[in-house]
């Protein structure tokens, strides 16, 4: 069985879609360990309350190798074999990405490249788009800009608000986060370039 590592900083809504995805059998894998930046993240009350291996890493005021070294040992330790992030409000160093090359996932909630960064569905909604969405990608160094593995869109509709637009996109994002781990474990993929090209037709 595949295993696993799940980063997050919050709420924790993708890690508990993840965990029905397995628990109905809609996703092959475990999940080893859920690491929580923030020690009051409700994402790991979540993890316990699942009776998954959770782990609180307060990272404020750590400088950022020095933190990530020890976050890669613990997922190390864990024997993960896919990093996933859920809501992961750090950006990653270099030394960690180079420890899992092609083996970190994030889900953002926009159609990437559109609305990097923070607030991205207040982003969408404020720029007044007609579709918007939610994208699941390989980590690199740059911000929510790796190669794009799945993605999802929704109309916008005329009587959505900032607020029913970010609950329409988190539903997709519950849906494909799953789907592209799934995706990812299975490898039946390769790169051109920054494209993610499915081997079989
Ligand atoms: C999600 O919107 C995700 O796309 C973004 O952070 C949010 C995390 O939500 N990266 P949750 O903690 O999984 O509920």
């Amino acid at each position: 069985m595949k295993r696993l590592g799940i980063l997050l900083s919050g709420r924790g809504s993708n890690l508990a879609a993840i965990a029905e995805s397995i628990a109905q059998g809609r996703l092959r894998a475990e999940i080893a360990v859920v690491i929580g930046n923030r020690a009051s993240a409700p994402g790991l009350e979540i993890a316990r309350s699942l009776n998954l291996r959770a782990v609180a890493m307060p990272s404020q005021g750590i400088d950022r190798e020095e933190y990530d070294a020890r976050l890669a040992g613990e997922l190390q330790a864990s024997h993960v074999d896919l990093v996933c992030l859920a809501g992961y409000m750090r950006l990653l160093s270099g030394g960690f990405i180079r420890a899992f090359p092609q083996r970190i996932l994030n889900i953002h909630p926009s159609l990437l490249p559109a609305f990097p960064g923070l607030d991205a569905q207040r982003q969408a909604f404020d720029h007044g788009v007609k579709i918007a969405g939610c994208t699941v990608h390989f980590v690199d160094e740059r911000l929510d800009a790796g190669p794009i593995v799945r993605q999802a869109s929704i109309e916008v509709q005329g009587h959505d608000t900032r607020e029913t637009l970010a609950s329409r996109i988190l539903d997709q994002e519950h849906r494909i986060y799953s789907e592209a781990i799934q995706f990812v474990l299975d490898g039946n993929f390769e790169m051109d370039g920054r494209r993610v090209v499915c081997k079989s037709l």
